[in-house]
């Protein structure tokens, strides 16, 4: 676990606040090109166009080789599904799309979970859809200075439990910021100690990967990325990076209305 405190400068933030606000704009119209019938190979395709008009660039694109615009994972692939023009999106699909954007030297990271289509969620998808952004929002709403990163690891938890979802623990949250990952990582559970205080200026990716099932994954074997559900059960992505402040923490990947 690493632990640092990795506070950002006031001149920072404002780049920080920016690719933010950039990211969860083209987030959601990423995710409103979503649609039953394309390949998830094509909406990395949009997704790519969708980056470039703001005039930024895909932060995962090249990350350890990762070789998509974004990560976009459908039902029991959890988290850093690659686009493919063999995985063909249908009605009822639960799929969640990532994205991070470099612009100015500065990074934005932050993921939702769609239903692909226009019919209602079943009663298990709608608990895991809900329960994932409800896990979201209450580790959020720990995140206050003078809290600690395990705070937020148990509030994240206590909301996935009260949910019956399982818990995903071989991926974590994490500081970012002027990298894509810095320091602290956020744990969506406790049993690892405290972790560092919160202080003002902490930038902070909190994202709950939670499934129907138990929270085991593998790696898929042929393309070393795609993580699925070990027991092939629907899994759900939320991601929010959030500054901490003197009062409550700024969402800085919240859509504002344009
Ligand atoms: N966006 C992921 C995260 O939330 C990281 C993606 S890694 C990549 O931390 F290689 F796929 F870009
Ligand atoms: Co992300
Ligand atoms: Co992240």
């Amino acid at each position: 676990m690493s632990r640092g405190q990795n506070v950002h400068t006031p001149e920072e933030i404002v780049r920080i606040r920016h690719a933010a606000e950039v990211t969860a704009s083209a987030r959601d119209r990423i995710a409103g090109e979503v649609r039953p019938g394309m390949t998830t190979f094509d909406l990395d395709q949009i997704a790519g166009e969708i980056i470039r008009s703001t005039g930024g660039k895909s932060a995962f694109l090249g990350y350890c080789g990762y070789p998509g615009n974004i990560c976009i994972s459908v039902n029991e692939v959890v988290i850093h599904g690659i686009g493919r023009p063999d995985v063909v999106i249908a009605e009822g699909d639960v799929v969640s799309i990532d994205v991070g954007i470099e612009i100015n030297g500065a990074i934005g990271d932050t993921a939702r979970t769609v239903l692909a289509g226009q019919k209602d969620a079943p009663a298990d998808v709608k608990r895991l859809l809900d329960g994932t952004k409800n896990a979201l929002m209450e580790g959020i709403a720990a995140a206050r200075a003078g809290k600690r990163v395990s705070d937020i690891s148990r509030a994240v938890e206590q909301t996935a439990r009260k949910n019956k979802l399982g818990i995903v623990r071989d991926f974590v949250g994490h500081g970012c910021g002027i990298k894509m990952h810095e320091p602290p990582e956020v744990p969506n559970y406790t049993g690892w100690g405290p972790g560092a205080v919160l202080v003002p200026g902490m930038v902070l990716c909190i994202e709950p990967m939670l499934t129907l099932g138990s929270g085991k994954v593998s790696i898929d074997r042929a393309d070393k990325w795609t993580v699925r559900s070990f027991d092939g059960s629907l899994s759900a992505h939320e991601e929010h990076m959030i500054l901490i402040t003197d009062n409550e923490p700024e969402i800085l990947t919240w859509q504002k209305m344009m």
